[in-house]
């Protein structure tokens, strides 16, 4: 398939997991694709860095913002340095690459931007206070963005996974002590989700095949939000 041919895409985050799962995806669907991240990648991006994206994210069709970070802790255990660090990756770099990449869009005409969001913005996770409030931010801004540009041709939908199984998900239970026997057994499919399967509900959402659709929040979570 082309679904992606003539389009060049940023994606963020792009270095591990999820991110590195959709630059593959469009990339095998001839998309010109920007993949950005603090590390692992080509093209160095901090997406708090308002230069370095103001830098990157010109001249694209697609934007998809998967860059992001966790913090495991309840609100009274939460330093505000940690909170506000979560939010200058997750609320901040979204917003700061949809600020940049958008103007591009208009001048091509239209465009596509997929965030990356989290159940954690549909339910309360627990010991996730920042996280859950930082991914909140980031379904709200599509839903602003959706309504802002839908008369310049820009799309913007998120996407917010239940567990998948990336490096990030590994770490919670190498560093934070997390079950991987507890974080499966919560999704009532019985396993945890993978890079691609989330790359593909992406990849529908980046195409024209998804043209009605935008101000979406598509929930993949193996059935997590609906037990
Ligand atoms: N894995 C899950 O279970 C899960 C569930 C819901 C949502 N998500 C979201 O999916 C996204 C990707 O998660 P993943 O599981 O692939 O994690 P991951 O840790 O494997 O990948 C995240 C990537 O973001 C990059 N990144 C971090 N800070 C950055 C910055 N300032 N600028 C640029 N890049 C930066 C990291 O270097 C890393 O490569 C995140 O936004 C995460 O919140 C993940």
């Amino acid at each position: 398939m082309t679904r992606f041919a003539g389009k060049r895409a940023l994606v963020t985050g792009a270095g591990s997991g999820i991110g590195a799962a959709v630059a593959r995806l469009l990339e095998t669907e001839d998309a010109e694709v920007v993949a950005a991240d603090i590390t692992g990648t080509d093209v160095h991006l901090d997406v708090r860095d308002e230069r370095q994206v103001a830098a990157v994210a010109r001249d694209v069709d697609i934007l998809v913002n998967v860059a992001g970070i966790g913090a495991t802790a309840t609100a009274p255990a939460t330093p505000l340095a940690v909170w506000e660090d979560v939010f200058a990756v997750n609320a901040r770099g979204t917003f700061l690459c949809c600020k940049h990449a958008i103007p591009a869009m208009i001048a091509r005409g239209g465009g596509s931007i997929v965030n990356i969001a989290s159940v954690a913005a549909i339910v309360g996770l627990r010991n996730r206070a920042a996280y859950c409030a930082s991914k909140g931010a980031v379904v709200s801004l599509t839903r602003a963005l959706a309504v802002d540009h839908v008369d310049d041709g820009i799309r913007v939908n998120a996407v917010c996974p239940g567990t998948v199984d990336s490096p990030w998900v590994r770490r919670l239970v190498e560093e934070a002590g997390e079950s991987l026997e507890e974080l499966t057994a919560r999704q009532p499919l019985g396993r945890l989700g993978t890079p691609e399967e989330i790359a593909e509900a992406i990849a529908y959402l980046a195409s024209d095949a998804a043209s009605f659709v935008t101000g979406s929040v598509l929930v993949i979570d193996g059935g997590l939000t609906a037990a």
